[in-house]
């Protein structure tokens, strides 16, 4: 149940600029997954020419999360995901949407968001994974919550999930100390009760694409393509560091100043800024330009390096944990990255402060069950169609197909 508190609402002003929405999105549940391995700046020191002292004064990381060989984006996003449905006390069948922002997926396709869907048995929601780096997780809560709002569908589950280990040059200290792997998930749901998702700010820049990337199959010897992707190894990620410096410093302030307005409050009003988690630098310089606190900031990054679309829904469950955000508080999401692109969003938080294990029981075994089942319908699903496909070879047009074939291969014309 969401409660509303006045004295909040009394601070968000509807200047007429947004209609009422049919339901409203709330943020209900949470969950974050973190490989155990745990790579330290002097581990990195051993692989390229770095120090301790070099990352943690450029940076403020001191270390970060690797995926083990049995780990993957999908898995990781897997945990997060589940973790969510266990905060929120949702079942897996009630969802009927699945995004996973993520730029390391292990195919183009099928989606990491298709592989969380089918393993949580979620056979009631469309899945698609969302490529806008590390704005996405940002991108993916606001298509999720007008999803809501609109009245189209009633619950959601976005994840943030990346495995950087596998995309990182790890020749290339310019990039290579900066990043980590991790998942973090909401699950969204919606209500009558006023807040939630109250404002979104999407942006996009594609003339910065150059300055980060990842070149993949397409992008090979295309003219007008090459001129971004020329000189960059295949598969690993290149970065202009200074300009991305410069660029997310400018649009943290400029984005989070619009998205309070669209809210209809002031940046005075927001209690928490859970902001993507690349630099603390960054985000020292961004609450300089705002005159703000840099209390006010959010920040894991010493314990995770730069996570992508996953940081922030990883920040957003540690602050939760850690009891930086009450009921009815407005908090704002802000990220930046490749594209480029940047995003930031006000939420009034109307979720009671729900800790794990306090779910209903019955719920929690009936996830299990679903999970479960998830895995024998794969397992029925995929013989089943192996079978069906043997038995197709044996049926009396396959041979007349296979006839005709062989007839069109020996008179191409006729
Ligand atoms: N260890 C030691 N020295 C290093 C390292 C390292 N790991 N990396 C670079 N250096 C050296 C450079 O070679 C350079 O040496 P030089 O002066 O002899 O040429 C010197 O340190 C300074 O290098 P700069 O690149 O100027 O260092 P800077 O202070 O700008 O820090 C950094 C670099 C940390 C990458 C910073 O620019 C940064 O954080 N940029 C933003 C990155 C970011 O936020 N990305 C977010 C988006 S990610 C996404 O969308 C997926």
């Amino acid at each position: 149940m969401v409660t509303t508190n006045t004295t909040a609402q009394s601070a968000r002003t509807n200047n007429g600029a947004r209609p009422t929405p049919v339901q409203y999105a709330h943020i209900v549940g949470w969950g974050m997954a973190v490989p155990e391995t745990v790579m330290t700046n002097d581990d990195l020191s051993a692989i390229v020419e770095t120090s301790d002292e070099w990352i943690r004064t450029r940076t403020g990381i001191r270390e970060r999360r690797i995926a083990s060989d049995h780990e993957s984006t999908a898995t990781l996003g897997l945990k997060a995901a589940q973790h969510a449905l266990e905060v929120a006390d949702v079942l897996p069948a009630e969802v009927e949407l699945v995004i996973c922002a993520t730029s390391t997926p292990e195919h183009i396709f099928p989606s990491a968001a298709s592989l969380i869907q089918a393993w949580l048995g979620a056979n009631n929601a469309g899945a698609f994974d969302l490529s806008a780096a590390c704005s996405g997780f940002v991108y993916g809560v606001n298509i999720a919550a007008q999803a809501i709002r609109s009245g189209s569908i009633r619950t959601a589950l976005v994840v943030g999930s990346e495995t950087m280990s596998r995309v990182l040059d790890w020749s290339d200290r310019s990039t290579c100390i900066l990043f980590g792997d991790g998942a973090g998930a909401v699950v969204l749901k919606a209500s009558d009760v006023d807040g939630g998702v109250l404002s979104a700010v999407l942006r996009s820049d594609g003339t910065g694409g150059d300055l980060l990337g990842i070149p993949t199959v397409g992008s090979l010897d295309i003219e007008g393509v090459t001129e971004i992707s020329n000189g960059h190894k295949f598969g690993k990620m290149h970065m202009n560091g200074g300009e991305v410096f410069k660029f997310a410093t400018r649009v943290i302030g400029d984005s989070l100043t619009q998205a309070a307005q669209q809210a209809g409050i002031t940046l005075a009003d927001i209690k928490l800024i859970v902001p993507h988690q690349a630099n603390a630098r960054i985000l020292h310089a961004a609450a300089r330009n705002l005159k703000i606190s840099d209390a006010l900031f959010m920040s894991n990054v010493e314990r995770y390096g730069n996570t992508s679309s996953a940081s922030i829904p990883i920040a957003l469950c540690e602050a939760v944990q850690q009891g930086r955000i009450q009921p009815n508080d407005y908090i704002a999401f802000v990220g930046f990255g490749g594209g480029l692109t940047w995003a930031a969003m006000v939420v009034q938080w109307g979720s009671p402060q729900v800790t794990a294990g306090t779910s209903n029981f019955i719920n929690r075994q009936r996830r299990q069950l679903s999970y479960r089942l998830a895995a024998w319908r794969r397992t029925l699903l995929r013989a089943s169609r192996s079978i069906g496909s043997s038995f197709a070879r044996l049926r009396p047009e396959h041979g007349r197909m296979d006839r005709l074939k062989h007839k069109a291969e020996q008179h191409p014309f006729e």
